[in-house]
């Protein structure tokens, strides 16, 4: 088989690497892919939001599979585009990726099908938004409605910071806004709940925790995400079964009311609250970090159960997985989520060696004349499996410290929750 993975950050390492020790593959590709996916794909430089040109690569090749990584391509309907053409693509169409596209979608979905979500209104305007907010409750949470690569969430603890947040979303920070969304705060631990579906059927594809804020103890600004551990300490079969009975199916059900359904990965943002699971918010998609982290213990041919799910033959398919844990680390350009001096010469990549335990996937790195260096925030990702998360996190420690990179910075306390 020929496959073609959409994307360039560790997710997509990820993806590459793991498809890589597919039984059933012959060639694989990685658009536009990174340092790391180079070395074991061939990287093809097209941007994703031409999707004649992507089309035509795919066409020119004869790619037999197509997996989409990001949110933004989906978002936009790349499924679409090249169902029409044939081409087999895993993720989902572009109705169903408003899940993701769109929190209100979401939100109005949640609202028809008894969902458990917060609270919440929608504003069209700046005058109704602060009319509300004069005799709201506090905390609240007030979201730009657009992608915003997971900072139009605001967490507002008084009027004041309520009305900038408002101010800051209709001003256009996060691109054209139409509306806010004004939530209820809820107060729990949150969880990510990951799902692969082909459209009829669904299977559980494990759980994780993510750490968003950019300093230790979840201080400072919201990131990507600065690290993850998998499974996330809250799962059980009764938390599962109100997942899946409360909030995965009804969503299913929704789409298929619409005459749509649901092809790809699906991330549920949970906060559990008393036992009880609320969502937080859909991506469709798989998390990064959580992607490098659940990737890891996955026993099962990743293209195989790709393929089937294209096939709508999932059901067919048993995905199996390692019992260790996983827990992976960032390391970030300093000055990251803010500025950061891109192009940094990462000296000693090239000299690691890595046990079936340890892996490191890249993020933002290129290669130019045989050396790598760095140009995004989030870096490299360092992911170890272990019988118990301390150990894993050790290991990663170890293998950090043997980088020869001063430019970089990473959180040392990657699964305080779990670790004592
Ligand atoms: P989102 O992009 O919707 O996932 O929001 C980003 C982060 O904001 C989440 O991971 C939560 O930590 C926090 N958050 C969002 N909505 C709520 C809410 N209603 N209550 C408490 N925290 C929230
Ligand atoms: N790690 C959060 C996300 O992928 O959206």
């Amino acid at each position: 088989m020929k496959i073609a993975i959409l994307g360039s950050g560790g997710r997509e390492h990820a993806l590459v690497a793991t498809i890589s020790k597919s039984s059933n593959l012959n060639e694989i590709f990685c658009v536009p892919g990174n340092a790391g996916t180079s070395k074991i794909a061939t990287n093809v430089e097209i941007d994703l939001n031409e999707f004649d040109k992507v089309y035509k690569f795919i066409n020119d090749h004869s790619i037999d599979l197509v997996v989409v990584g990001p949110e933004q391509p989906l978002v936009n309907g790349i499924v679409d585009y090249l169902e029409k053409f044939n081409v087999k693509v895993f993720g989902p169409n572009k109705i169903a990726s408003q899940l993701e596209g769109s929190k209100i979608f979401t939100k109005k979905l949640c609202q028809e099908y008894n969902i458990p979500t917060a609270n919440f209104g929608i504003f069209e305007n700046k005058v109704d938004a602060k009319n509300f907010l004069d005799n709201a409750k506090y905390p609240n949470v007030i979201k730009a409605d657009n992608l915003a690569a997971g900072k139009g969430v605001y967490i507002c603890n008084n009027k004041q910071e309520s009305f900038m947040a408002v101010d800051e979303i209709f001003n256009g920070k996060f691109g054209e806004a139409k509306n806010v969304l004004i939530e209820e705060f809820l107060k729990g631990e949150e969880m990510s709940y990951f799902i692969i579906s082909d459209g009829a059927t669904i299977k559980s594809f494990e759980t994780a925790q993510d750490h968003k804020r950019v300093l230790e103890g979840d201080n400072g600004k919201n990131t990507g995400g600065m690290g993850a551990y998998s499974p996330s300490r809250l799962i059980n079969d009764d938390l599962e079964d109100k997942i899946l009975s409360k909030i995965i199916k009804p969503t299913l059900k929704g789409l298929t009311d619409m005459g749509t359904e649901y092809k790809g990965f699906l991330y549920a943002g949970l906060m559990i609250v008393e036992d009880e699971p609320y969502l937080i918010e859909y991506n469709v998609r798989m998390g990064d970090p959580e992607c490098q982290t659940i990737l890891p213990k996955l026993k099962t041919d990743l293209a195989e159960i790709l393929e089937a799910c294209c096939n709508k033959q999932l059901a067919d398919i048993n995905i199996e997985w390692t019992n260790k844990k996983s827990l992976c680390v960032v390391l970030c350009s300093k000055g990251y989520p803010d500025t950061f001096q891109k192009n940094v010469l990462i000296n000693n990549l090239d000299n690691f060696t890595l046990d079936e335990n340890n892996f490191i996937f890249h993020a933002g790195t290129k290669t130019e004349n045989n050396k790598i260096y760095a140009t995004g925030g989030r870096v490299l990702n360092f992911i170890s499996l272990s019988d118990d998360f301390l150990k894993a996190r050790d290991e990663v420690h170890q293998c950090i410290k043997k980088l020869d990179w001063n430019g970089g910075f990473y959180r040392r306390d990657i699964g305080f929750k779990v670790i004592d």
